[in-house]
């Protein structure tokens, strides 16, 4: 087997490692690489962290990750979100350790001092002991360098400055707006519960997956016949369906040509329009005609780099562990004013990825056994070839491929290549 590794310049490394057509598969597994991903990648761009919804009156606060880094979100009295560093700034002891609740400060259990959901040091015990209380100012629980949100979704970033939010998500924030489109007052929710999948994967082989449309008929045929979906059809060598590179490492499956064929309202979701008679009126009240439109339509399946993946029903929250484990986090999206529909769009999650569920297991199998695979000497590289030839450029501008093609993972490599610095 002849060498890969050329020098140790890691551009150089990178820029053989990386292909347009073939990835090398250390790229999964070498713990020097995932340490320069957590600073070049993970630590300057904009990450999910969670939603506003999960901290809805004032005082709220939720325990949370961001790449690594334990935050704490928080909403102050005033209504603002923060994020702020569960570390206490005495000798650093992590200083929450509940999952969430009400409150309007936090008390290090270690030495007893308190700080504001703002982070400011309210106070410390025996202040004669530092020379009196204005000794420790410029103390504080740290804020996460920018936080900001989308619709609700609340993203921080590790970096002082870099590009905003809205340039960061560019194309994908009309996926977000798709969304919040369904609900009928233009909101949505996701305080439905997280459940947290520790996965034995690198982070990387679940976003390609996420808008892989080839695996779909094999991976996820149990459940397609199971439950009658005919949602593993939209991704065959007949379907009118797509792949996108929406740029800045997003990537989407647009389904909307399969549905416009059917023009089906709720075909998207599975459950005929009848079931849901006053999810639909309240859309059609809402919207007008325009409902028939997002009726059709239906929810997005898009995955915003690097970590926030909305299938349709279900929102992801993707944090890396080490460089052959992650932490998948899931819940369902629940419409504002839509509680017809948002109680089956729990149960359908719970079924499908649940602790149960039938669908995120049995991609949790693929990741882990992709990435056993992938720490195997040979043959040394992944495959990307798959639709290289008959990709299109859309009116947009963005790289298109057919439903199964591997446009997607190709789009991302690209992205993941720049962030890391090589050309
Ligand atoms: Fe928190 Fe000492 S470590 S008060």
């Amino acid at each position: 087997m002849t060498s890969v590794m050329p020098a140790n310049d890691l551009d150089a490394r990178l820029d053989h490692l990386i292909q347009p057509d073939r990835v090398h598969g250390s790229l999964y597994t070498d713990p020097a690489l995932f340490a320069e991903e957590l600073r070049k990648i993970w630590a300057t761009t904009w990450v999910f962290v969670g939603h506003e919804s999960e901290v809805p009156e004032p005082n709220d606060y939720v325990r949370k990750k961001l790449a690594t880094q334990d935050v704490i979100m928080t909403r102050d009295r005033d209504g603002e979100v923060h994020l702020l560093f569960n570390r206490c700034a005495h000798r650093g002891l992590q200083l929450c350790g509940d999952a969430k609740g009400n409150s309007s400060s936090f008390r290090c259990p270690y030495h007893g001092w308190t700080y504001r959901n703002t982070g400011e040091l309210l106070g410390f015990p025996y202040s004669k002991g530092y020379g009196g209380k204005d000794r420790l100012a410029g103390l504080r629980m740290e804020s996460v360098p920018r936080v900001a949100s989308y619709q609700g979704f609340v993203f921080g970033s590790l970096a002082a400055e870099g590009p905003t939010l809205e340039e960061h998500l560019g194309a994908a924030a009309g996926e977000i707006d798709r969304l919040v489109g369904l609900s009928p007052q233009g909101k949505v929710r996701l305080d439905a519960g997280w459940l947290a999948h520790r996965t034995q994967a690198n982070w990387k082989l679940l976003l390609e997956n996420e808008t892989d449309g080839y695996h779909p008929q094999f991976v996820h045929g149990s459940i397609f016949s199971v439950t009658g979906s005919p949602i593993g059809a939209l991704y065959s060598d007949a379907s009118t369906a797509v792949t996108r590179v929406l740029g800045n490492g997003h990537t989407e499956n647009d389904l909307r040509p399969e549905f416009r064929r059917a023009g089906e309202p709720m075909r998207w979701f599975g459950t005929p329009a009848e079931r849901l008679p006053r999810y639909v009126a309240a859309m059609r009240e809402a919207y007008g005609e325009d409902a028939q439109r997002r009726l059709v339509e239906g929810a997005p399946h898009v995955m915003i780099f690097p970590n926030l993946f909305i299938a349709e029903i279900q929102v992801f929250n993707i944090q890396p562990v080490a460089v052959g484990e992650c932490v998948q986090y899931s819940t369902a999206v629940q419409f504002e004013g839509g509680e017809e529909i948002n109680r089956r769009m729990l149960s359908q999650s719970i079924g499908s990825v649940g602790p149960a569920g039938m669908l995120l297991a049995d991609d949790t199998e693929m990741y882990e056994r992709n990435q056993r695979g992938a720490e195997l000497l040979s043959p040394e590289w992944l495959d990307l070839r798959r639709g290289v030839g008959r990709e299109e450029v859309d009116a947009n501008g963005f790289t298109v491929g057919a439903a199964t093609d591997e446009t997607g993972m190709r789009g991302f490599w690209r992205h993941y290549k720049s962030m890391m610095g090589v050309s």
